[in-house]
Formats: structure tokens, sequence, C-alpha cells
């Protein structure tokens, strides 16, 4: 039997059900219903409300600005569109980190406002009592290590992270604690393939890799750039599946002409 084909709804324990059978999970990166159904019918297994939102839909620079409103918007509008993935949705950047009350408040928004599944943080040891709290109070946590946008600042660059023994030993450590403290899954971003493989193995839970190599146990995309919307993005672990930037704008193009020449809307385009 295929998790895959087989279930109706995902849930936190069929990920772990992929992982013991050797079932790949494919996860994405969506933000509004429209792309949601779209994704769901497909049969992605999770859906991730991230905080990559901030880039692909509000054209910041970084991750940082998104708010915990906007977030709500983003995942309630996901969530209206799923009958099938878990939906989870990123914490954002200031609503988590050195304070587990505001992290559970903000988590509880979430929860209550969007009808979401789960949450992810970004971290690992440091954020500890932020996870242990929302766990506490039954909600599901995703763990995200490597690469962690919300803290580009200290990094200074998007580079693969944990290329160095000392960072490679503190990210397994940190794979560790956040499987020990309950996490569902961890999102390893970035990384070097062989040290994904080492923290796959280690771990019973879940591994979902962007740019991580092929070891972890499921993949995750920003859908834009999945389908190429986003277009001056070319990181080594990107594969386009389609070039949609290049079809709308293309699409784009044909009905100005046509709206220009009169041409549209026709005889039986009106009524
Ligand atoms: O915000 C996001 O899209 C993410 C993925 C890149 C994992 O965190």
């Amino acid at each position: 039997m295929s998790v895959h084909r087989d279930v109706k709804k995902v849930t936190t324990h069929i990920l772990q059900a992929m992982k013991s059978r050797g079932e790949k999970i494919a996860m994405l990166t969506a933000y509004d219903y429209s792309m949601a159904r779209i994704l769901d019918a497909a049969g992605v297994d999770v859906l991730l409300v991230g905080d990559s939102a901030s880039n692909v839909m509000a054209g910041h620079e970084t991750t940082l600005p998104i708010t915990l409103d906007q977030m709500i918007y983003h995942a309630s509008s996901v969530v209206r569109a799923v009958d099938r993935a878990l939906v989870v949705v990123d914490l954002p950047f200031g609503t988590y980190q050195g304070n587990s009350k505001l992290a559970l408040e903000s988590t509880i928004r979430i929860m209550k406002e969007s009808g979401a599944h789960a949450v992810k943080l970004e971290g690992g040891g440091e954020i500890d009592e932020s996870i242990k709290r929302i766990l506490k109070a039954g909600v599901p946590v995703m763990g995200h290590l490597g690469l962690t946008p919300q803290s580009i600042y200290k990094f200074g660059t998007y580079t693969v992270r944990a290329k160095e023994e000392e960072e490679a030993a503190q990210l397994i450590k940190d794979a560790k604690t956040l499987q020990k403290l309950g996490c569902f899954a961890i999102v390893l971003e970035k990384i070097p393939a062989h040290l994904t493989k080492i923290v796959s193995e280690e771990l019973i839970i879940p591994t979902i890799g962007i740019g991580g190599g092929g070891h972890a146990d499921g993949q995750v995309l920003v859908t834009h750039d999945m389908v190429g919307i986003t277009k001056d993005f070319h990181p080594r672990f990107l594969r386009r599946y389609l070039e949609l930037f290049d079809v709308m704008k293309e699409a784009t193009e044909q009905y100005i002409k046509d709206v220009k020449s009169g041409d549209f809307p026709n005889e039986n385009e009106q009524y």
C-alpha cells in the first residue's frame, strides 16, 4: 500500500509512517486559495504557509518584515482550499524568539484564526522553551535547521550552512534536541548532502530537505520557484518544472493585443 495514494487526510502520524516505509514526503509552499487548490488536487503531502510569502508575495528582500496578521491571512486562505494536505504555518520573525509565552500566544492565534494543523519554527536548542510550551498546548511543531532565513543578518549570506565540522556537529545536536522535545519533522535547508544523510539516518522523525540533497525523507520547494513564476533565482538545488513567468507574460501580451485590436471580446464572448 502506498500512503501517498491511499490516505484521505495527511496527519503528522502519516508522515511518520511514510518515513518508516521509506516513502518520500512531498512538500510545497502555498500562500493563497487558488494555488493551494491546485497543489492539494495534485496530491502534495504537506503545504507550508512559509514566511517566504514575505519575498514572493510581498516583494520584500528578506522574510523578516512579514507580520503575524499577514501570516494568518495567508494561512486561512490555504486552509480553505485544502482537502488532503497537512497545512503547516511558519511563525514569523519576532513572534517566538526569546519568549516562550509570546510563542504560545502567536501559535494559538494561528491555530484559532486560520484553522492550520501545525506550526514551524526556525532554530535549535536556543528556542527549546518556546517549542516545549507550544507542544504542551497540543500543537504539532516542525523544526527548521541549517540555513534559517530569519537569521540572515547573523549569517550575512544565503550560502550553504554547516560545511565546517563544528557547525555540522551543532546541527546534529540541535536535530536530536528537536526530536527529543517532540517535533514531528525537521526542515534541513541548504546543508551538505552527507550531513542530511547522517541526520536523516540518526533521527526517527522525518527530515524535509531544501538544498540538502536526496537523502532527506522528503523535499520542499517554494512553489513560485518550482513553477518558474520567480525568474531571476537560480540556486543549484532548484528544479523548475515550468516557466510560468514566460507563459503568463506571453498570454498577457496576446490579451493586450486582442483588446487593442478589438478582437476581444468577439460575438460569442458577449451577451
Ligand atoms: O518560508 C519558507 O518557504 C520555508 C521553506 C523554504 C522551507 O521555510
